[in-house]
């Protein structure tokens, strides 16, 4: 299997629904969804079916076009209440990726462009938009990748945490993007490390598989073996993803991620964050204002267990993310440039 030629999500050429890759399946099982109800893409998106921050904001893209073209009107006044419905639905799926509310945004600002058009023609405007989205995200993969590889070098150790894929992108994921770019330049002596992820294992069911699947020598482990395997120095850089950074640069990301950064500082190896323009959120100060999504207890008490591990009526903790304070990266990775410290700055220069 050849992760690449995976499609996260795409909209059916006839229209009609949004085709989904299952990844709560993977890596058992490859099969894709076709959803047009809103509850069922919302329900996607809040199971994790299809996630990564950039391949939220590109099936909710998809989703409010599908979602314009099921709106049976062709009253201006009324065809916008029910657009406006059905973002904010949409919008409700998960709270921490911005993408999801940038892309819902992007939509809704395109329909409101064409707002003095015949609503079949917003229809047509938004399926476009849409696909332009999902067009961008594969070419700022790409430029990520570009970037990232220029650090790279021969026989280096990549740590990575949780997916920040293909899986999770349209093409090339923004984390695996170096990676990919590196195989395509004939590089076959990269090593690539994937912290399992507890508790949903993005790291162990997507990554590993990923990165197996396309050749490379690839590592699983725990996500409490980070600092033992950094020890050994085998370790030479780390590139995660991002679900939203501050103007300051501190980044959420998938949970643990944090903690990765605290041990790399530690080790004294450098710590990137990729992170495409939709997930910059130049409206909050710091990482503080982001709000972390809390997910169900279950996911840690029983989920992948044969029976349930933890006492019945035990309190748990399980938030989705944490905050990487800004001083710990080393840089991050825009499809623009590689910002380094002072973060608010660098992304100004580049037009943030
Ligand atoms: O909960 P998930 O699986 O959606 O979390 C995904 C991550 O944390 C990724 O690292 C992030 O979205 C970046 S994906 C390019």
């Amino acid at each position: 299997m050849n992760a690449l030629e995976l499609d996260t999500v795409l909209l059916s050429p006839d229209r009609t629904c949004l085709e989904i890759l299952d990844q709560t399946l993977l890596p058992g099982e490859v099969k894709t969804l076709r959803l047009s109800d809103m509850r069922d893409i919302r329900e996607a998106i809040h199971s994790l079916r299809v996630r990564g921050a950039p391949a939220i904001g590109v099936c909710a893209g998809y989703a409010l076009a599908l979602a314009a073209s099921q709106i049976e009107t062709e009253d201006r006044e009324t065809f916008f209440a029910r657009l406006r419905e059905t973002k904010e639905y949409l919008a409700s799926a998960r709270p921490t990726a911005v993408n999801l509310f940038w892309a819902l945004d992007r939509m809704w600002q395109t329909a409101q462009t064409h707002a003095d058009e015949t609503v079949p023609a917003i229809r047509e405007t938004l399926f476009a938009e849409a696909q332009r989205i999902r067009d961008e995200d594969v070419a700022i993969s790409r430029s990520i990748g570009e970037l990232g590889f220029a650090l790279l070098h021969h026989g280096d150790g990549i740590l990575t945490h949780c997916n920040a894929g293909t899986l999770a992108t349209a093409k090339y994921g923004t984390a695996t993007a170096p990676i990919y770019i590196a195989l395509e330049r004939g590089w076959n002596d990269l090593r690539v490390y994937c912290d399992e992820t507890r508790p949903l294992l993005q790291g162990a069911r997507l990554t590993a598989l990923e990165m197996q699947a396309a050749g490379l020598d690839t590592t699983l482990l725990c996500d409490n073996a980070a600092s033992s395997l950094m020890q050994t120095g085998k370790v030479n850089i780390i590139f995660v993803g991002c679900d939203r950074v501050a103007r300051n640069g501190d980044a959420a990301n998938k949970i643990g991620t944090s903690a990765v950064a605290i041990l790399a500082k530690h080790y004294g190896i450098p710590f990137y964050v990729c992170a495409p323009s939709s997930t910059i959120d130049m409206s909050l100060a710091f990482g503080a204002e982001i709000p972390i999504e809390q997910r169900a207890a279950e996911e840690v008490t029983e989920m992948w267990y044969k029976k349930r591990m933890a006492p019945e009526g035990v309190g748990v903790y399980n938030p989705a993310f944490d905050v990487t304070d800004h001083s710990l990266i080393t840089g991050i990775i825009t499809e623009r440039g590689i910002c380094t410290a002072p973060f608010e700055t660098a992304f100004r220069a580049l037009g943030f």
